[in-house]
């Protein structure tokens, strides 16, 4: 089964409650489980964590290289400038997709670049929590096309 590794940033514990208007009702549990759910009935693996801190967020797309056949992240505000993050993600060389429950082209001009963008496969921004289950799809698309 093709194992895929999910990775919330900062502030995304803070779901629910946090900017209900700009990222919904759910919070991470409820989230996570809709990942669980979908990646079940897609036929993958899923593993989850989030953290507030940069180090760990490198630390654990350093660790996916041991386990994971791709990468699904959601940096929050780490996508807007860490290049550090950036560089992880270059290091592993992992399909990965980068996911934004809002749709960053449409906020604050801080948050429309994205400094991880132009290193993963692909970007899923605006769907709420639709965009983690389109980006399992497109992690399993990706992952069937590369070994035809
Ligand atoms: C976010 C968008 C970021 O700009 C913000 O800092 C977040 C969440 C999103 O999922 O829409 O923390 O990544």
């Amino acid at each position: 089964m093709p194992r895929v590794a999910v990775i919330h940033g900062p502030n995304l514990n803070m779901l629910g409650i946090r900017e209900t208007e700009v990222y919904g009702h759910l919070n991470l549990e409820q989230i996570n489980q809709r990942i669980l759910e979908r990646a079940k009935t897609l036929g993958l693996e899923v593993r989850i964590t989030q953290s507030n801190h940069e180090g760990e967020i490198i630390e654990a797309i350093h660790e996916s290289l041991q386990w994971a056949d791709a990468l699904i992240i959601n940096p929050g505000a780490y996508t807007h400038y860490s290049i550090a993050i950036r560089d992880a993600i270059t290091a592993v060389r992992l399909p990965t997709v980068e996911v934004h429950l809002s749709n960053i082209h449409a906020r604050e001009e801080f948050r429309r670049q994205s400094v991880t963008a132009s290193v993963v496969h692909g970007i899923i921004s605006g769907f709420g929590v639709m965009s983690y289950l389109m980006a399992l799809d497109a992690v399993k698309f990706i992952l069937e096309e590369s070994r035809r």
